[in-house]
């Protein structure tokens, strides 16, 4: 038995696929084209591991994914691959469209072309499932009820509408084909693996670098962490025993706006790696907003709680540490992803702030 996972080598795909092969054996063969945010590094430990199977190759590529259904025969595919940074879609969605959009539809017709060839209980037990983003729902208003399920699509940014038009082809290929399709909706994740573009991870690395923190506009945005870990439990039990065709939110319950998260992770680094030039909180800089810059997320878990018993493990103070410690002791991979593209990015997305 095996199942397929794309976008493996990116931050929750590594740590999913981590966990996976932590707790079976059932092999996991993973199709990642490796852009920028792609890294093998975060799978070394696999090295030698006969139940992980790297394949670098596009999700737009039919005729890989055909080969990939014929030749492995996965019980499932749990869809991760995405471009996946805000910022980045603002500053070129084409990207997104193709990946999130095009790449969702090749994935749900060669999944449906396969599934249709099998029979019996294989057929009934097969399962696409496609991972999420809270992004879908738009922007809260404060004190407003969090995202239930049936909470409306009003996506703000190229990003969250691309993920948006991938829900809907996910939900259509259930409604049309009977594909068994299964969605997960998640917040903000947190944890090892996380490339620093994002906020948590770039504060970390900034502030052991000595520059700014560049909070956007107020500071005051809010969003609903949830460590990685939590992620990826999730999905293994909305795909071990989730109903076909349902949508499932997956949550911290931990609303937090941007500047006390930072002002958190500038308090774990005091503790944990005083910087003799003083408080690191002392690096925070406040700079322009982001464009349509969504107000707030929150994520009501309770349908996967009530369904499927599954809960967060980890407090955010447990998550936050854990997650701060990783960065000081993975110094080497921080550096890795530091390259030549990674500081054109930097001066596109801030030299203008
Ligand atoms: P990431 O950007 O860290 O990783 C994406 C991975 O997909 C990379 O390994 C990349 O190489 C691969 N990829 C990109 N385009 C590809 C293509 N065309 N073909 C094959 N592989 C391709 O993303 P992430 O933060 O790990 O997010 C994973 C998924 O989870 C995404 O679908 C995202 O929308 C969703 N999600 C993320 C969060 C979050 O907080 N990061 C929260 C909820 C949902
Ligand atoms: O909610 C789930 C989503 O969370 C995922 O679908 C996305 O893939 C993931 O990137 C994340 O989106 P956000 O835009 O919420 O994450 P990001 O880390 O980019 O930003 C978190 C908040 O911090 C957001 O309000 C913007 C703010 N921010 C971000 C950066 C990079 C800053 O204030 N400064 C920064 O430099």
């Amino acid at each position: 038995m095996s199942i397929l996972v794309t976008g493996g080598a990116g931050f929750i795909g590594s740590n999913f696929v981590l966990d996976w092969l932590a707790q079976s054996d059932e092999r996991v063969v993973n199709l990642d084209a490796l852009t920028y945010a792609g890294n093998l590094q975060n799978l070394a430990s696999l090295q030698g591991d006969a139940r992980h199977v790297f394949m670098r190759g596009d999700i737009t590529d039919r005729a890989l994914v055909d080969r990939l259904l014929a030749e492995h025969r996965p019980r499932a595919i749990v869809h991760f691959a995405a471009e996946s940074h805000v910022d980045r879609s603002i500053h070129g969605p084409g990207a997104f469209m193709k990946t999130n959009v095009d790449g969702t539809f090749t994935l749900l017709e060669a999944a449906r072309a396969h599934w249709n060839t099998l029979q019996g209980d294989e057929k009934a037990a097969w399962r696409f499932h496609h991972v999420s983003t809270d992004e879908v729902y738009g922007s809260l208003a404060p004190g407003a009820p969090a995202f239930t399920e049936t909470h409306p699509y009003e996506p703000n940014s190229p990003y969250s509408a691309s993920k948006a038009a991938s829900d809907h082809l996910v939900r259509a290929w259930h409604h049309t084909y009977g594909l068994p399709v299964l969605t997960t909706n998640c917040s903000n994740n947190y944890g090892p693996f996380h490339f620093p573009e994002k906020l948590i991870p770039l504060m970390i690395v900034n502030a052991l670098a000595g520059k700014p923190l560049p909070v956007y506009g107020d500071g005051q945005q809010i969003r609903d962490w949830l460590y990685v870990g939590d992620h990826c439990s999730a999905i293994r039990a909305v795909l071990a025993g989730g109903r076909v065709g349902e949508v499932y939110n997956i949550g911290g319950w931990n609303e937090q706006a941007n500047i006390d998260i930072v002002n958190i992770v500038c308090g774990l680094l005091d503790e944990l790696r005083p910087d003799p030039a003083g408080p690191y909180a002392r690096l925070i800089t406040y700079v322009k907003d982001r464009p349509g810059h969504d107000r707030r997320y929150a994520i009501d878990a309770r349908k996967i709680e009530r369904e499927l018993g599954w809960r967060p493990a980890e407090t955010f103070g447990t998550g936050i540490r854990k997650t701060v410690r990783w960065y000081l002791e993975h110094a080497d991979w921080v550096a890795n992803v530091q390259s030549g593209g990674y500081r054109d990015w930097l001066s596109k997305n801030y030299a203008a702030r």
